[in-house]
């Protein structure tokens, strides 16, 4: 493994019956990078990313950090330094704000609670008028907001974010945005981000991998992917091309 890299993926397939979601993916993640995973729906972005926490068992291999975690549990995977949020955002109806940001870092984090970290975080989220109120209460920014402090909470050193930007409008969308670029460069840390929005891809993203039926399409800069002839194919349309 190239020192620079924290996630590889070798040959890595998952069938469900028939259906290979995943088929034989292999790419890498460079340490301290953003990288942009898109597809169509069904792709099995989703999917990649429940591998990668090893909720599913697979064939071929996953490294992170230079150690095979292809047989480890969720939650030793969670300690080695990988948080994810879901494309579907869940919180704990009857938690606080607070209290869901300590659950992370009770639980997810290698070196047990640690009340400072999650203040600093409910700080650096802007989460402070928010962080007594129940979480059913908040809105939905709010809520995406709450989700990354709890990955974060556990202290990784890769984060990947599913679909972050879902259901947002523009003003979210730059907000959040804004909330990865800080992750990433104040923090530290590498993010993956599974994304439909290609205008958030190309501004965040160093690299871009594009699926479809589980199978690596193209794996390039952003604006070299968008301009695949492959990618507009199977996913952008033409509709796409002539937009912009
Ligand atoms: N637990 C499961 N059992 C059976 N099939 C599944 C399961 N999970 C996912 N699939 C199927 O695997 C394929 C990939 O699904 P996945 O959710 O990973 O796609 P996705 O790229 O995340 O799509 P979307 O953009 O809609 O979120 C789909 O055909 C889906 O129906
Ligand atoms: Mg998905």
């Amino acid at each position: 493994m190239n020192t620079d890299t924290i996630l590889k993926t070798v040959h890595i397939t998952k069938k469900f019956g028939e259906l290979a979601a995943v088929d034989d993916l292999s790419f890498e993640v460079q340490r301290g990078q953003v990288y942009g995973i898109a597809g169509p729906n069904g792709a099995g972005k989703s999917t990649l990313y429940d591998l990668i926490t090893g909720n599913y068992s697979y064939a071929g291999k996953i490294e992170f950090d230079g150690h095979d975690i292809s047989r480890l549990r969720p939650y030793q995977i969670a300690k080695r330094g990988i948080a994810r949020t879901f494309q579907i955002p869940h919180t704990f109806p009857s938690l606080t704000v607070e209290k869901s940001i300590c659950v992370g870092s009770r639980f997810g984090s290698s070196e047990g609670l640690d009340l400072d970290h999650v203040d600093e975080l409910i700080d650096f989220l802007g989460l402070e008028s928010e962080r007594a109120k129940e979480t059913t209460r908040l809105n939905l920014l709010d809520k995406k907001k709450l989700q990354i402090g709890a990955a974060l909470a556990t202290k990784p050193k890769m984060l990947m974010l599913d679909e972050p930007m879902a259901g947002s409008n523009a003003i979210e969308i730059k907000d959040l945005m804004d909330v990865i670029r800080r992750i990433n460069e104040k923090l530290g840390i590498t993010i993956i981000i599974i994304e439909h929005f290609m205008k958030v891809l190309t501004e965040l993203t160093e690299k871009l991998l594009i699926i479809e039926s589980g199978r690596l399409i193209c794996c390039d800069a952003p604006e070299i992917a968008i301009s695949d002839p492959k990618v507009i194919e199977c996913y952008l349309g033409e509709a796409f091309v002539a937009g912009q």
